[in-house]
């Protein structure tokens, strides 16, 4: 079978030329002799594959100095319980902006550690645009603002990252990190799962201002202490080396491309060329508010279920796959991180026009 494209939400699609790179590799990893799957993560081989992923990172979002790059396990998830653990510090109160599922599930597990308040939400609106809030709403003493800039699920992203000013700023950025500069500085800590725009599945990274780490209360696990993960440069005990060194070659592969802003510069022209074809139909729906729309994730319906259906099977049958819908919302999504090529778009604008031609004519 021929490659397909893949509009998974994630694990997602990978450029071809990583995939490449990577089987080439297999066997032999920079003469070693072995894949990196059975280096011991204390081998310099093995070494020289992690930092090099970290200064890549380092570069690639121009994180400053005095801000570490974590490389942890248990995915974004795992974060939902990470944040509050070590950074409700003080007044043990953290404010929330609710703009989807994976901030509902944050808000949840923060709620174990402590005072959590949910400053706005679109929960009501079924999470169709990103909710209107206010700094002021922030309390005072709180220890973190935390948000998700893109909504993986929905379809929305915050198109301006807020800011709170002197507030500690935490956003989970799983589904959009390294798909448009931003200035890290402006951020406490950002998290973000692997498996979308850096690699593969096993990896979660964590960037944390330094001043942020050795709050933890002690009784805290040491797996789940950012200041002792970063103490020993994410190698305290044995890492994801594998999702580790995939990160890397997708680092290196941006960097080739040059960088955020070319990365920028193609996404947004991806996004166009698909929310266009969904603007200029009177078939196909947007689902989401157009200031709001993810440059990642498009979410749009046919006029019926039925429709959805028999669409989302035409694209199979054209080997366009996994454009179903989240079951919250129905329809289709597209999701389309950094690795989708723009041709992998242009034949799902190609087969939009397609199926409406026919079953307009059914
Ligand atoms: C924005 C966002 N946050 C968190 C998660 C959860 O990540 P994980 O499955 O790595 O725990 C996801 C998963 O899709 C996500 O999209």
């Amino acid at each position: 079978m021929e490659r397909v494209f893949n509009f998974s939400a994630g694990p997602s699609t990978l450029p071809e030329v990583v995939l490449r790179k990577a089987a080439s590799e297999m066997l032999n990893t920079h003469g070693t002799g072995m894949s990196v799957m059975e280096m011991s993560h204390r081998s310099s081989a093995y070494e020289s594959i992690h930092n090099k992923a970290l200064q890549d990172l380092r570069d690639l979002l121009a994180i400053p100095q005095n801000y570490k790059i974590l490389f942890l396990q248990g995915g974004g998830t795992l974060q939902f319980a990470m944040v509050p653990l070590n950074l409700l510090r003080n007044s043990k109160k953290a404010d929330y902006i609710d703009s989807g599922e994976w901030s509902k599930k944050a808000i949840k597990e923060a709620k174990k550690f402590g005072d959590i308040r949910v400053i706005a939400s679109s929960e009501a609106d079924t999470y169709s645009h990103i909710p209107e809030f206010d700094a002021a709403d922030v309390r005072e003493d709180a220890d973190y603002v935390y948000f998700v800039s893109n909504n993986t699920i929905y379809g929305t992203r915050f198109a301006q990252l807020p800011d709170f000013k002197e507030k500690i700023l935490v956003s989970d950025m799983s589904s959009d990190i390294l798909s448009r500069p931003f200035d890290v500085s402006k951020f406490g800590l950002i998290f973000a799962g692997a498996q979308k725009n850096m690699g593969i599945a096993g990896l979660t990274v964590v960037i944390i201002r330094e001043d942020l780490l050795g709050f933890a209360d002690p009784k805290t696990p040491v797996m789940l202490d950012y200041a002792a993960i970063a103490k020993d440069n994410s190698l305290m005990n044995t890492p994801p080396t594998y999702a580790i060194y995939m990160a890397g070659l997708l680092f290196e592969w941006l960097k080739d491309l040059g960088g955020l802003d070319a990365m920028h510069a193609l996404n947004q022209k991806k996004a166009k060329l698909l929310y266009d074809a969904i603007d200029q139909s009177d078939f196909f729906q947007g689902t989401v508010k157009t200031e709001d729309r993810s440059l990642m994730n498009i979410t749009f319906r046919s006029p019926s279920p039925e429709a959805d259906k028999a669409f989302i099977a035409f694209c199979e049958s054209r080997g366009l796959v996994n454009l179903k819908g989240y079951r919250t919302v129905g329809g289709m999504r597209a999701s389309i991180y950094n690795a989708m090529p723009i041709e992998g778009v242009e034949a799902l604008v190609e087969a939009m026009s397609l199926f409406e031609t026919q079953w307009k004519a059914q």
